[in-house]
Formats: structure tokens, C-alpha cells, sequence
């Protein structure tokens, strides 16, 4: 690997009003991919890249990302949570959009060089961590649809504050019924940038009547999907319910670990498809006792008031529930190294 360091380290903004991807390292991991080959990774100082008006992701959509964390523990070392998983979506979503697939191995190992070189730019105050954005993107200087014949991926690293600027707090979201994000056997399982396009004028709507995020249903609008950037989950008759991954939905990495978590709990727990008519009928019967999201961001995101056919449904008293509350608990509690990691989710840098 080849690595050119930073000659002046740039000032560090204020560890504790970060938000979420405002500031950037010092550095970047990148390699390019041309005749069939990735060239070898480099480590270089963080700044723009010159593109051409016709690269080819700037007008057909070809470029795929992923999102995941470095978390300094109270002992002060650093922990990756599940990044090789993260790395084998990514992937995934490369084989679905047509783009070369990268060595898992070696990209994590220079993700961890990466980070030992900006080591100092890991936030330590509760709740904040290190956002690692992989990304990849199809740089033929061509016009014309089909598959690009260059690529460039790179990391590069946001230092993000707290999810929540007032701990756990429950969200408001409101169930789509006019757009949709993704069929069956399109795109919606991968982490493909056009997903995140499509989604924008729903949020922007959720946004406008007063709810955080929207929740998705699929083409027909009766069951159930995802919301903006998590998966979703609710608990009915005592059973946590997600919907299954049958193609339109992201598998997300932190859903399967609740899963596993409420496994190993002994909390009933169900990948099925969901009704949002069940999810309602569940609510005026009082078997609705809580909804939370998962994901990388905010880790487990209670929701508190769900907006349905211009009703609020008021769940759990619009308050943290306890299984949404044990499994933020764990969750964190593992990646921060405060609690033992029996899945083998951990790595640690050295
Ligand atoms: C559309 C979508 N769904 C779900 C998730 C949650 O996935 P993960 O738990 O891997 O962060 C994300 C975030 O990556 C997302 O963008």
C-alpha cells in the first residue's frame, strides 16, 4: 500500500457539535480500476477529485456506498463493527449494478491502516464514533448506457456526533402511500445511490407534515419495507416482527444483529411480511406495544408516533420501549467494548 501523508494536519472541529457528515479526516484510502484490474490502494491527504463533465456515474447512476463505524472504547482502543460484512454488501450491490468486485480482505486491512494513520480524529465522547463512508463510482469518460470499463473507490472518514441530542428519543414517521422505493428485482436490496435520490421527495414530504422519516410499503402499499436508512421493526402479541428480505429491502447489518441479539435473549422474533393493515389493526387492539428502526446511525430508533391515513398512532405512549431499550443497551455496549462480544462482531485495531 502505498500512503502519502498530510504535510499540515488540519484544525479539528469541536468533538461535541460534530452532527453527522460535516468534517472529514486528513486522509483517504483510493485505488482505480481499469483492463479488468484494481490498481494498489493508497493512502492520500483528503481532497477533491478532478472528474470529467461525461464520466459516466454523473449521468446513468452506476456508484454504490457503504456506511459503517469505528467506536473508541473507555480504554481508549478502537473497534469496527462487523466491517467485513459491510464490505461483502458492497459487494453485492457491485454485482447487482454491474461494477467490479473488490478484495474484502485487503480493503479492510487498508481501512484499518486508514484509520491508525487518523487514529486522532475518533471522537471519545458518549455516543459519538467514526463514520466510514466507502464508496465506488464508474469514471469511463463516455456517454451511452452500459456498463462503465473504469471505476474509482475510496474511503474516506467523518468524525459523527450522537443520533440523539437528548439520549434515546422516540421519532415520528409517516407511512408513504403514494411513492414506492423498490420493486421486487430492482435495485432496493443493494446500496446503490439512485435508492437514496428516489427516496428524497418522500422524506421531504414526511418533513413538510411534521414527521421525521418516511415509512415505506411496497408497490401495492400494504406491506410493509423500511424506512429512510433503517429497518424497521414492531412488536405484536409479544413477537418482534421484521419484514423478510424478498428483494426490495436493505439487509441491513444492524437488523441482523437485533435479530441474533433477540435470539439469544430468548425474545420471539419473526422475519415475515407485514401487513401495514395488521400493524394498524394491532394498534386499535393494544397489541401494538412498540416499533423501533435499526441501523448504522442511530443504532435502535424508537418510534413513538406512526402517521397512517391521517391518523397518529401514539405507540408505547410515544416512549422508549423496554426491548428497544435492551437492545440499544447491547448493541452499543458491544461496539464500545463495555460489554463481551460473544458473535465475534468486534474487531479491534491494532
Ligand atoms: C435503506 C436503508 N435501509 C436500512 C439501513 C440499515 O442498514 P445497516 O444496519 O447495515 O446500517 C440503511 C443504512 O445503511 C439504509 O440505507
Amino acid at each position: 500500500m502505498k500512503i502519502t501523508k498530510i504535510n499540515i494536519k488540519k484544525e479539528k472541529p469541536d468533538f461535541s457539535k460534530l452532527g453527522f457528515g460535516k468534517y472529514f479526516t486528513d486522509h483517504m484510502l483510493v485505488t482505480d480500476y481499469a483492463n479488468g484490474k484494481w490498481s494498489e490502494l493508497q493512502i492520500v491527504p483528503y481532497d477533491r477529485f478532478s472528474v470529467a463533465p461525461c464520466m459516466a456515474s454523473l449521468h446513468y447512476g452506476q456508484g454504490i456506498f457503504e456506511g459503517l463505524k469505528a467506536y473508541k472504547t473507555d480504554n481508549g482502543t478502537t473497534t469496527l463493527f462487523r466491517p467485513l460484512d459491510n464490505l461483502e454488501r458492497m459487494n453485492r450491490s457491485a454485482q447487482r449494478l454491474c461494477m467490479p468486485q473488490i478484495d474484502v480482505k485487503i480493503v479492510s486491512d487498508g481501512i484499518k491502516e486508514l484509520l491508525k494513520i487518523d487514529e486522532d480524529w475518533i471522537p471519545s465522547l458518549p455516543g459519538t464514533s467514526l463514520y466510514i463512508r466507502p464508496t465506488m463510482i464508474a469514471t469511463e469518460e463516455v456517454l451511452g448506457v452500459h456498463p462503465s470499463k473504469s471505476y474509482k473507490f475510496f474511503v474516506i472518514l467523518s468524525p459523527v456526533g450522537s443520533y440523539y441530542a437528548n439520549g434515546l428519543a422516540p421519532t415520528k414517521i409517516l407511512v408513504e402511500q403514494e411513492y414506492v422505493r423498490a420493486p421486487i428485482g430492482g435495485t432496493g436490496a443493494t446500496k446503490c445511490m439512485g435508492n437514496y435520490a428516489a427516496s428524497l421527495l418522500a422524506g421531504e414530504k414526511a418533513n413538510r407534515k411534521g414527521y421525521d422519516q418516511a415509512l415505506w410499503l411496497d408497490v401495492d402499499h400494504k406491506y410493509v419495507e423500511e424506512v429512510g436508512a433503517m429497518n424497521i421493526f414492531f412488536v405484536i402479541d409479544g413477537i418482534v416482527k421484521t419484514p423478510a428480505l424478498v428483494g426490495s429491502i436493505l439487509p441491513g447489518i444492524t437488523r441482523d444483529s437485533v435479530l441474533k441479539l433477540l435470539k439469544k435473549n430468548g425474545i420471539p422474533a419473526e422475519e415475515t411480511r407485514i401487513l401495514i393493515s395488521e400493524v394498524y389493526d394491532a394498534y386499535r387492539a393494544g397489541t401494538l406495544t412498540e416499533a423501533f428502526g435499526s441501523g448504522t446511525a442511530a443504532v435502535i430508533s424508537p418510534v413513538g408516533v406512526l402517521g397512517y391515513r391521517g391518523e397518529d398512532l401514539i405507540i408505547n405512549k410515544n416512549k422508549i420501549g423496554p426491548i428497544s431499550k435492551q437492545l440499544y443497551d447491547e448493541l452499543t455496549g458491544i461496539q464500545y467494548a463495555r460489554i463481551k462480544d460473544e458473535f465475534g462482531w468486534v474487531q479491534y485495531l491494532k
